[in-house]
């Protein structure tokens, strides 16, 4: 096996350096290479000091989460290294950069001194992967830079910059410059002899009668163990029993709590979460070197909130934006968007002025599209017209430069038409952004039947860069996510004919995990852009011969009630606040008598999610079947980031395989029975009878 852990030394300081790249993961062969090199060190006199540090672009980013599907982690425990080094006879000082997080930082509390790099991030990120730090962060961090600070970073699993951490004492040193030359100098000049008293499971920890109250305060916060709570409440549990367990005893709790954890479907879902995402960002059969087309500059079709955002998508990641549109009064608007989100940018303290000015200055507008000729890329980001998409790419294919890459954010029409309508159908792509796109993270990559495979990866790429999660989608109505979301909102709408309130069905939804549910969804954004994509299926013949199919979204649209911009959709609204209204309900009612439907009373919250979610489910299994999406983690990413899926749950499909498609299959079919099957909306794709069957 190659060397994960070298020693070397310079003068009196012995250097221990840990490469195991991309991220210096706490792997078992990392463990034990570095509890050798440390046990080799413990009778070294010719040393005055250890230098911890990583090679690469980051030190030890957490353990290894491939290892916690294992039945056992591995043997060293990297509470026998923390305790080694802790033990040592000189100081040992770790040096920190990149993104310094879980078992790395735990790593970097057991030693004596921490120096960091300025640019360093450090955290506690286990939460966010349903596990909690289960080598000593939730004992000795608090013991370093007190209770409350330390619960608020456990808690968060966010990290912190390193003058932050220089600010609570969790770094001793910040370097802006050479950090090996700096901390080679720091170790140099230390004089504590008894470094004994630098060891950190030593301090003392009582909790005060303040850090008892933040205890509870923001674990009534959390949401409950079974909704996703679990974790964080688990390590708050850990870090508050750090001020009356001594060391020995808190992290044998810890250890404990930290496999709990690690066996849950909480935690489970949220690993695959973190897998899928990073999977997702990779294209089947490409070859790793393929050459990509260098994207330099940006033009964007369209300023209307979409393309504003886009613009300001790139802007962000520092590329320059020509933000084109016919309409003077359109761009006045979008300047305005522009400078007013920056603007609330800077007040929040999330960039300087300086910040916002330089990226304001990187967007600019014009109503000429010949200023667009110059650019690597363009993004089409007009109202969803399919005529007008078509003029928009003739046109493109018309003025810009030989090898631009032409992209339409439509998040429904055919892409392969727009292709076709360039003229350049190799350099045609969709780039389908989530409102706002500026925050959103999702981009669903649209691939074209003939899309160049450079194109493909050379966008897969970009999205990284602009800090995206991408997921690649084949050309269908609605691409993965929208097209999944028809058969949720179906069903909302269908027992709102049958008589459930759309505050019944929302919370049912929201009490299952749904960021929003389906009726607060589409009045926020707008019932008018929503019975727009179903009046668009109906008229590419894609809708089934059933009149009663979304009859609500229409109706309501021809209601004038556009949701929360005309403050009644589904709900009238008080501010923003969603009430429920007779005037709807009785809509509702009077829809179902013209259709026929019998409404009922006993509609269960079970059977609003089931209704919901089981033909979105399908739908998935469709979409991997018909080679739409990669891989179902492809889709549960999608639904993660772009649809406000709950984590915990791991994404649709993931969720499907925690409660088993055989129970998918078995509640489709009672539905099928319940309510007729007559349009076939409960027909099961054969994988996922398949998966049922096995
Ligand atoms: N274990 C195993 N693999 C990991 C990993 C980890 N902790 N962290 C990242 N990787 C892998 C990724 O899967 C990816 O692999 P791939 O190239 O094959 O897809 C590769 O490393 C690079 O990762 P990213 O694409 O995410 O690279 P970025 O530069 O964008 O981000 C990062 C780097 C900020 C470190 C990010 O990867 C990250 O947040 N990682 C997770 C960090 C974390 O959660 N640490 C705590 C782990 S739990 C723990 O430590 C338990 C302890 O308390 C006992």
């Amino acid at each position: 096996m190659s060397a994960l852990v070298t020693y070397t030394q310079e003068g009196d300081i012995g250097i221990v350096t840990i490469d195991n790249p991309p991220i210096n993961a706490s792997s078992q062969a990392v463990r034990e290479q570095l509890l050798s090199a440390f046990e080799q060190l413990r009778n070294n006199a010719d040393i005055k000091a250890i230098m911890l540090s990583c090679a690469g672009r980051t030190f030890m980013a957490g353990a290894d989460i491939r290892e916690f599907d294992l039945p056992e982690i591995p043997a060293p425990d990297p509470n026998d290294i923390h305790a080694l080094i802790e033990s040592m006879q000189v100081p040992v000082v770790a040096v920190m950069h990149g993104t310094v997080l879980g078992g790395g930082l735990e790593l970097c509390l057991s030693c004596h001194y921490r120096v960091a790099q300025d640019s360093t991030q450090m955290g506690l990120p286990e939460v966010k992967l349903g596990v909690l730090p289960g080598s000593g962060g939730t004992q000795r961090l608090p013991r370093l830079v007190g209770f409350t600070k330390a619960l608020g970073m456990i808690v968060s699993g966010q990290p912190i910059s390193a003058a932050h951490a220089l600010d609570i004492g969790l770094v001793d040193a910040i370097f802006n410059d050479d950090l090996h030359a700096q901390a080679l100098a720091y170790c140099r000049n230390i004089t504590d002899v008894d470094h004994a008293n630098r060891v950190i499971g030593n301090l003392p920890l009582t909790l005060s009668d303040t850090d008892k109250a933040n205890l509870e305060q923001q674990v009534n916060k959390l949401p409950t163990a079974d909704k996703g709570g679990n974790a964080t409440r688990a390590a708050a549990k850990c870090t508050e029993l750090a001020g009356s367990l001594s060391l020995a005893e808190g992290l044998a709790y810890e250890r404990q709590a930290f496999v709990a954890c690690r066996d849950t479907d909480e935690s489970k879902a949220l690993r695959h979460a973190f897998f899928a995402e990073r999977e997702a960002a990779r294209i089947p059969n490409l070859p790793r070197d393929l050459p990509l087309r260098n994207i330099q500059s940006i033009g964007i079709v369209g300023a209307g909130t979409m393309g504003t955002g886009i613009a300001m998508s790139f802007a962000n990641a520092g590329f320059p934006v020509v933000l084109q549109d016919l309409s003077a009064q359109t761009l006045t608007r979008a300047n305005e968007l522009i400078a007013k989100t920056y603007q609330g940018s800077v007040t929040k303290g999330r960039l300087t002025p300086q910040e916002a000015q330089h990226r304001t200055d990187l967007i600019s507008t014009t109503e000429d599209d010949l200023q667009l000729s110059t650019c690597d890329l363009i993004v089409e980001a007009v109202f969803e017209n399919f005529d007008i998409k078509k003029a928009i790419f003739k046109r493109l294919g018309e003025i810009a430069k030989p090898g631009a890459i032409l992209a339409s954010n439509t998040s429904s029409l055919d892409v392969n038409v727009l292709a076709e309508c360039s003229g350049r159908v190799p350099d045609v792509l969709g780039m389908h952004f989530f409102s706002p796109a500026n925050i959103m993270r999702l981009l669903e990559v649209v691939r074209c039947d003939h899309t160049a495979p450079e194109v493909l990866a050379t966008v897969m790429r970009l999205a990284k860069r602009i800090n995206k999660v991408a997921a690649v989608s084949g050309v269908c109505f609605g691409f993965i996510g929208n097209r999944m979301l028809e058969g949720y909102l179906r069903e909302a709408e269908f027992l709102l004919l049958e008589g459930a309130t759309p505050s019944f069905i929302d919370k049912a939804l929201e009490d299952y995990g749904m960021a929003m549910g389906p009726c607060r969804m589409i009045d926020m954004a707008g019932v008018d852009v929503a019975a727009k994509v179903v009046l668009e299926q109906k008229k590419s013949g894609s809708l089934p011969d059933d009149d009663t199919y979304r009859v609500v979204v229409q109706r309501l649209f021809e209601e004038g009630r556009y949701g929360q911009k005309t403050s009644s959709g589904y709900y009238r609204y008080e501010g923003r606040t969603p009430v429920e209204d007779t005037a709807a309900l009785e809509l509702f009612a009077r829809l179902a008598q013209e259709h026929g439907i019998t409404q009922r009373t006993d509609i269960s919250a079970q059977e609003v999610v089931e209704r919901c979610l089981y033909p979105l489910i399908a739908e998935g299994y469709k979409i991997l079947e018909e080679g739409i999406a990669y891989r179902s983690g492809d889709i549960d990413t999608v639904w993660l980031h772009g649809y406000g899926y709950p984590a915990f749950r791991g994404g649709p499909m993931f969720y499907a395989s925690t409660i088993g498609p055989d129970r998918v299959v078995a509640s489709m079919q009672a539905f099928a029975k319940h309510t007729g099957n007559a349009f076939g909306y409960w027909d099961i794709p054969s994988s996922l009878a398949k998966a049922g069957a096995n």
